[in-house]
């Protein structure tokens, strides 16, 4: 398959017909990404399918940790700034369809990538998400780790679901 184009969509994005197999993500994109995108509050990024449907997305958002919050013993033993520039992933979805090729890899690579360059400018040490029970694995093989602090949920954005694992990558490590 050739690599698809990442773009990104302003808040008249059409998520017609997907459908990620998350039913809370569904209904996320579909009803508040738009509303933040358009409060400037996110940035979406999209990959579309040649008829330009939707088919994976990343959306993303500058957001702070403090790191009292963190157990630092395991995670991050030198920070020394108590209250540290993050970007957070706010959703990551993949059409069920075009799950197992590589798009929701593409897309957190793209994330990764825009957080380095962010870093260069800000200082901005990690990557951030909320992750639900069955997709802990593929961001542990994104080299994510779960900790125990709770970003992204003052936002009242996505899920607010009790059975998401808060996680973390250092740009640092
Ligand atoms: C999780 C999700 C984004 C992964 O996207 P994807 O495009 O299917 O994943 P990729 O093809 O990039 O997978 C890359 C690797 O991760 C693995 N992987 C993908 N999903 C996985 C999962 N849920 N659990 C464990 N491993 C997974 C793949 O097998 C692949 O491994 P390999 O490199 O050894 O072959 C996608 O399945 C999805 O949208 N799921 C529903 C919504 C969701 O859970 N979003 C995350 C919410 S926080």
């Amino acid at each position: 398959m050739l690599p698809l184009q990442p773009r990104t969509l302003d808040a008249r994005f059409s998520c017609v017909g997907f459908d990620c197999g998350d039913p809370g993500l569904n209904a996320a994109l579909e009803k508040r990404i738009p509303a933040a995108i358009q409060e400037g509050r996110v940035r979406l990024i999209g990959l579309n399918a040649g008829d330009s449907r939707l088919i994976a997305c990343i959306a993303l958002r500058a957001a702070q940790l403090e790191v009292d919050s963190i157990d630092r013993s395991n995670v991050i033993p030198h920070l020394t700034h108590r209250i540290v520039p993050t970007m957070h992933i706010e959703l990551l979805a993949v059409h069920k369809d075009w799950h197992g090729r590589n798009l929701g890899t593409q897309l957190l690579d793209i994330a990764t990538d825009t957080a380095r360059q962010v870093s260069e400018q800000i200082g901005l040490r990690f990557i951030t998400l909320d992750a639900t029970p069955t997709s802990i694995a593929f961001y542990e093989k994104h080299f994510f780790q779960a900790a125990t602090f709770q970003p992204g949920r003052e936002s009242g954005l996505l899920l607010g679901a009790d059975d998401t694992t808060s996680m973390l990558l250092d740009l640092m490590a």
